[in-house]
């Protein structure tokens, strides 16, 4: 993509914001509250159940509404979206969606494939639709059905996509071959020549990841994830879920390191939120694993030599969405909200510092998070609340946000209308990446795999245990 273009193009509405001509829309909730210096401004509302959203190179805002298609917008001077146009009518598209690096190629994807589509940024016009990556289809009642898609600007040779688990407690996916709850990332010249099963090719950027929804590129080319951790948590039996397991920021490292990834641990091991929580724990922190039973065949040691634990980790189910980070090289996060909670928790949108590549904050940290933007009264959610999914930035750095349950789109930026941050995604400058995550928990991975298939039979009981209370919960 051309960001110097984009930048003349999307930068022109921040300058020529001319608040006091603009109306803004009211939407039916009470105001978001907001950190002090930033404001939220509603963008567009009435669609159906928006998700992915992604700008093309000129300056025109892409939403995949779930249950309808792929809708095309032009923004103009109050930062309102305009000229509502479905591009893409396929009510099986329901998150996923990303554009190449050149502007050209549009993706995205169903339950079960995911697309490409030529894409021209001056029309909004698609053509020559390709299927590229087939055989993701989920179809138990409680399958994760998003396939979350990024077009990495540092790499552009790479589709990176990742699929949830199958059930709630899968253990097919203690097999790698199984496809799921992993993230993987393909070379977008082959698949374009000839569709692949996702099963059968593709890097495995990281597998024993829940549904990590969100996936972000920061400003080093570094890969970077959010997990959504398991519901009905339960130790030797005991009830925990209500602060554990944490939801979780993983690191994948950088697409120029092509050493085999880790597995983070689903469905064996979960990270720590609230270690007092959990019984006969030794010295567990946040941030580190355990496991649902203590014996010799699974434990919290064995945890923290076989897998490899977040960098950061987040209160229990918050149900993180989506990733991207600034031009300061901040993350910011979308929290969808909890349905498995007994006092809601999510429903907003936070930053994460980051320095030189890596969080500020300790791997134990229950800090981390830096609420920006939230719903005033959480008791009334899920019902009357605004529900975070897609993030993107524009090039003026102001920060586009969906919200499925309301149909609407907002957009976060200071109150002199200017960019929360510098605008980046092109920017890939700065410190060399830091290492891959394939230090001592990455040794040994496979045999980690085999060497906890013994703990299938127990792992089918926990099955049974969480139930399948979980329709509610489809993120
Ligand atoms: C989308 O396709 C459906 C089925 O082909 C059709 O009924 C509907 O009118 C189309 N919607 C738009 C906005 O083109
Ligand atoms: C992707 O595939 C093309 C065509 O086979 C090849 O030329 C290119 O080197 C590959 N890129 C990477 C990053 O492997
Ligand atoms: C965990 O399992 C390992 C391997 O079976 C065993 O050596 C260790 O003693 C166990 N630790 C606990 C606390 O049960
Ligand atoms: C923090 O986590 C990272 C990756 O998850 C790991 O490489 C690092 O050793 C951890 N640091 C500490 C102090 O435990
Ligand atoms: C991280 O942990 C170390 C050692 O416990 C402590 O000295 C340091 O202040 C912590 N840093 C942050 C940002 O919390
Ligand atoms: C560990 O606990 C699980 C669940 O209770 C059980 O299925 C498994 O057999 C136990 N392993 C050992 C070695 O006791």
């Amino acid at each position: 993509m051309r960001w110097s273009t984009v930048a003349a193009l999307a930068a022109a509405p921040a300058a020529a914001l001319a608040q006091t001509t603009c109306t803004p829309l009211v939407g039916d909730l009470p105001a978001p509250s907001m950190a002090p210096g930033y404001r939220s401004d509603i963008a567009f509302e009435g669609l159906k159940f928006p998700r992915g959203i992604q700008w093309d190179s000129a300056g025109h805002l892409l939403v995949v509404d779930r249950g309808a298609g792929i809708y095309w917008f032009t923004v103009d001077s109050c930062l309102q979206l305009q000229d509502q146009r479905l591009i893409i009518n396929d009510t099986e598209l329901n998150h996923g969606i990303s554009m190449s690096t050149d502007g050209k190629t549009l993706f995205a994807s169903t339950n079960d494939v995911v697309y490409s589509w030529a894409y021209d940024s001056m029309t909004g016009d698609v053509s020559d639709r390709k299927t590229l990556v087939t055989g993701m289809a989920n179809n138990e009642e409680d399958a994760q059905i998003t396939r979350t898609l990024l077009s990495p600007v540092s790499q552009p040779d790479w589709l990176i996509i990742s699929i949830g688990s199958q059930t709630a407690a899968d253990i097919s996916t203690l097999d790698v071959t199984s496809g799921k709850a992993q993230i993987r990332a393909f070379n977008v010249s082959e698949i374009s020549k000839e569709s692949v099963k996702f099963t059968e090719a593709g890097f495995v950027l990281g597998f024993g990841l829940r549904n990590s929804v969100g996936l972000g590129e920061d400003n080093l080319g570094q890969l970077w994830s959010v997990e959504n951790s398991i519901d009905g948590v339960k130790r030797n039996g005991q009830e925990i879920h209500e602060n554990n397991p944490a939801e979780e920021l993983n690191f994948h490292g950088s697409l120029k390191d092509m050493s085999p990834r880790g597995d983070y641990g689903y469905p064996n091991c979960f990270a720590v939120w609230e270690a007092s929580e959990i019984p006969d724990e030794q010295g567990l922190e946040t941030g580190d694993q355990f496991s649902m039973y203590v014996n010799s065949t699974i434990n919290d040691t064995l945890c923290a030599e076989l897998y490899q634990p977040p960098r950061i980790s987040f209160q229990a189910h918050q149900a993180p969405l989506d990733i991207k980070f600034d031009g300061d090289g901040q993350a910011w996060v979308s929290f969808h909200g909890s349905w498995n909670r007994a006092s809601p928790v999510g429903y907003r949108v936070v930053t994460v510092a980051f320095k030189d590549g890596q969080p500020v904050e300790n791997n134990s940290s229950q800090t981390a998070s830096i609420e920006i933007m939230a719903n005033t009264d959480l008791s009334q959610c899920q019902n009357a609340c605004f529900r975070p999914v897609g993030l993107a930035f524009d090039t003026a750095g102001h920060l586009w946000m969906s919200s499925d349950a309301t149909g609407e789109i907002y957009v976060i930026r200071k109150m002199d209308g200017s960019g929360v941050a510098a605008f980046t995604s092109a920017a890939i400058s700065g410190p060399t990446p830091g290492p891959t995550p394939t230090g001592a928990n990455a040794q040994g991975k496979e045999s980690a795999a085999s060497s906890v298939t013994a703990a299938s039979a127990w792992l089918l009981l926990a099955v049974g245990v969480i139930g399948v209370q979980v329709l509610g919960m489809l993120l």
